[in-house]
């Protein structure tokens, strides 16, 4: 039987929309049949360029449009969770750009009324969706490390293109640093991007979850904050959390993430992300979002294998250029694009996501163990987390 073809509405049409938007124009399985900003201006233009028929200034509105099967939502944080309750009751599938939730409570909710209205959930958590960490587990439940044991992830300084920017951002985008509506309180960036480190540290241990988390904390210490990654502006961030550590539910796996850029006055010559996995019989080293500088015997690679007893196998992910990202690395535009993907099979078949809400609401626990963590000065569960719990009300004074 020839299925129905999926209609999806977008709305938020910033920095990542564009990213997804590619997803839907190259699944013959959707098509993106409207999209929804409040910026009337942008809305008419993302529909322009990509020969979109129906512009909505009102996502209520848009809900009420029958035609539409499914939205995608790549609005701020902080709306996140209501737009998922809203278009869950409307009966829409949904695909939501992370972090899902400022709260536990929030994002349970969200959870609640995709499962009461029978619709699919996507959590758009990048992290799992990249090729190059697909292979890497992949590689390790081939059992090509033996028993992954330990995570080790960097971040240092965005790899950027030096050709040009060919996207342009929202004017207003201070709501990345306000403490309510980035939901991070003072630790916006880390808010913003540790969702994507528990996700790749649960991923890569075979999905054992993250069970307790301590972070340092850190000021500036003079030295210049810079710009942070190019498209952001975090320019205002007092204090900082350089480094984060965690165990799993099982004790004899334990994992760490440090951060060197430009954002804290730090330098690394590896750029952006990349994560190391130790196991008993070998390890592995993955390149993530604007990563740059993992070399083998002198080349560039993007994942290298190291095998007690075998030769190191080297892998490149070569998938088209990346003009969304400013990277030079090739394969995180694409990672949305898989994401995307994912989210249209999921229906097609009527199979459940392989990231849905529940795991977008748990790396946003996670991110909150590790900001209680910072506040504190001490280890926190993630079970010390408690529903209501958010970092801006735990960051005011
Ligand atoms: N997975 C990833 O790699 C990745 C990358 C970038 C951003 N993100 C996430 O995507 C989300 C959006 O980030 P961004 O950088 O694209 O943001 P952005 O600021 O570039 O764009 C947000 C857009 O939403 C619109 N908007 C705001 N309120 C709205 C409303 N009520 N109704 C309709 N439109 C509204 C704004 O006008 C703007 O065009 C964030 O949660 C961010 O964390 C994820």
């Amino acid at each position: 039987m020839v299925q129905p073809r999926l209609n999806v509405g977008m709305v938020g049409l910033g920095l990542a929309a564009r990213a997804h938007a590619e997803g839907y124009a190259g699944d013959p399985r959707a098509e993106l049949v409207a999209v929804c900003d409040v910026d009337e201006e942008r809305a008419q233009r993302f529909a322009a360029e990509r020969g979109v028929s129906k512009v909505y200034t009102s996502y209520e509105e848009m809900l009420g449009d029958p035609v539409i099967d499914a939205v995608d939502i790549a609005t701020p944080t902080f709306l996140h969770s209501t737009m998922t309750v809203q278009a869950a009751r409307a009966g829409k599938h949904v695909h939501c750009e992370k972090p899902f939730c400022r709260s536990v409570s929030e994002g349970m909710e969200a959870v609640t009324a995709a499962r009461e209205n029978g619709v699919k959930l996507v959590v758009g958590e990048t992290y799992v969706f990249i090729t190059s960490h697909m292979k890497a587990r992949e590689l390790i439940e081939a059992g090509e490390i033996g028993q992954p044991l330990q995570i080790r992830q960097r971040h240092g300084a965005w790899m950027e293109r030096q050709d040009g920017i060919a996207y342009s951002i929202p004017p207003d985008r201070n709501w990345r640093i306000d403490p309510v509506r980035s939901g991070g309180g003072k630790y916006a960036w880390i808010y913003d991007h540790a969702v994507h480190f528990f996700a790749t540290a649960e991923y890569l241990m075979l999905d054992l979850p993250v069970d307790e988390v301590y972070a340092v904390a850190s000021v500036a210490g003079g030295q210049s904050k810079g710009t942070g990654a190019a498209h952001d502006p975090y320019t205002t961030a007092e204090v900082d959390i350089p480094i984060i550590t965690w165990r799993y539910d099982d004790p004899a796996h334990q994992g760490v993430w440090m951060r060197a850029e430009r954002l804290n006055g730090k330098y690394d010559f590896m750029r952006g992300f990349s994560t190391i996995v130790i196991g008993d019989k070998g390890m592995i080293e993955v390149l993530g979002e604007g990563g740059d500088n993992l070399l083998w015997q002198g080349e560039q690679q993007h994942l290298v294998l190291h095998r007690e007893g075998r030769d190191t196998l080297c892998f490149r992910f070569d998938e088209g250029g990346d003009d969304i990202w400013q990277s030079d690395i090739c394969y995180y535009s694409q990672g949305h694009v898989n994401q995307v993907h994912h989210f249209i099979d999921c229906i097609a078949t009527d199979t459940e996501p392989r990231y849905g809400g529940e795991d977008g609401v748990h790396a946003v626990q996670c991110t909150l163990a590790a900001i209680q963590s910072a506040q504190s000065g001490r280890p926190v569960r993630v079970d010390e987390v408690q529903p209501y719990d958010t970092a801006y009300d735990l960051c005011s004074p």
